[in-house]
């Protein structure tokens, strides 16, 4: 029996490595081992338990995708715009993660400087959030040439010279300004990534020593890798960040961007005890891990996009949003109004099937 679920167990998490967002890799330490550690699925409330104190009061939150995480605003279909604050504010979220493709408006080395027009832009957003008592994190987002980061140094110089520029712009910012290392590393040894965050951190420290940065694990944020990330045990202001797309077959049914997933079109979620089960199993290592370490945890990416039956969404992310309260995880869903959206900006009206899994009535 237990070799049956153990060969199980390496089924899922073989098929999820194989997702573009969790390629398998050489360097890091085999997920199907990490997974195995964990004995049984900690079945979870489903009540919503998230408080004030929890993950530095991120609560519950919403990714501004689409927007400039695309490589010029607009190019994607979406603008920034600032009924969005007021919607998300209504709604009750209490954070906007705010994804922003820095790398894309920095001039030349050696100094990399950011343009002015994007901090501009950027200082409009925080400047919308901030009044609407809506936190922000301010998070390096689609830094895809970081891929290159074993070959080519250099990029770790770009980043922080980024990093040393916003955190020098945005030192006066209240508490609810939140920074974000960068989005989704992926195909760079741990202890590759460890040594950056480790730099950038203390980039960070010499303008923001209080402020709350969040810090995420290689293979594109993966759960497993929290385990890997070794961090200053002298910050105490630090969140660790998780993304969560599993099964992948399912989120990302029909997403262009996903090799092969017209394939798995048609795939539901139906919340099944196996199903819900393998959710709990993952969640319970980001637990067991912010437990040992003390360091809060944010998921900070999760959603299922719009090819998948609605049904279907509703209950995975509902599934998801409370699975990761009852962990005392704060979350953010990917994302506002494109193709996971919760927000249909052609119609403007809120997916309310969607809207309540995340924030009940
Ligand atoms: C990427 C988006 C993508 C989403 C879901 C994010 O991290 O930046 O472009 O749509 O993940 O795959």
């Amino acid at each position: 029996m237990i070799r049956k679920l153990l060969a199980l167990l390496t089924l899922v998490v073989f098929l999820s490595s194989c997702s573009p967002k969790n390629p398998p890799t050489t360097e890091s330490p085999s997920p199907v081992l990490k997974s195995t550690q964990v004995p049984t699925p900690t079945p979870a409330p489903l009540e919503p338990t998230l408080t004030a104190e929890v993950a530095g009061v991120l609560g519950r939150a919403v990714n501004f995708g689409n927007m400039l995480e695309a490589p010029a605003e607009g190019d994607w279909g979406l603008f920034v715009k600032e009924e969005y604050f007021d919607l998300v504010k209504e709604a009750g979220f209490q954070t906007i993660r705010f994804p922003v493709r820095f790398s894309a408006y920095t001039g030349s080395a050696p100094d990399y400087k950011l343009s002015p027009a994007i901090l501009t832009r950027v200082d409009w957003a925080v400047e919308n959030a901030t009044r609407r008592g809506l936190n922000i994190i301010i998070d390096v987002h689609h830094f895809d040439e970081m891929v290159g980061l074993t070959k080519n140094p250099e990029l770790k110089v770009q980043l922080l010279s980024i990093w040393q520029q916003l955190a020098e712009h945005y030192q006066d910012q209240p508490a609810s300004v939140y920074f974000e290392i960068c989005n989704e590393p992926n195909n760079i040894p741990a202890p590759a990534w460890n040594e950056v965050l480790r730099d950038a951190l203390s980039v960070i420290r010499t303008t923001n020593p209080d402020r709350w940065v969040v810090v995420g694990g290689v293979d594109w944020n993966s759960f497993y890798t929290l385990e890997s990330l070794e961090l200053p045990a002298s910050d105490d202001h630090l969140i660790a960040t998780f993304h969560y797309y599993s099964p992948f077959e399912f989120t990302h049914q029909g997403a262009e961007w996903a090799a092969g997933s017209n394939d798995w079109l048609g795939t539901k979620w139906s919340g099944t005890e196996e199903e819900k089960a393998a959710i709990l199993r993952d969640f319970s290592v980001a637990r067991a891990w912010s437990e040992k370490t003390g360091i809060p945890v944010f998921l900070g990416e999760f959603g299922a996009y719009s090819k998948g039956d609605m049904p279907s969404r509703v209950a995975w992310t509902q599934f998801i949003a409370r699975t990761a309260e009852s962990m005392n995880f704060s979350w953010a869903y990917w994302e506002l109004a494109a193709g996971f959206g919760i927000y249909d900006p052609v119609n403007s009206s809120w997916r309310t099937d969607l809207l309540h899994a995340l924030i009940p009535e």
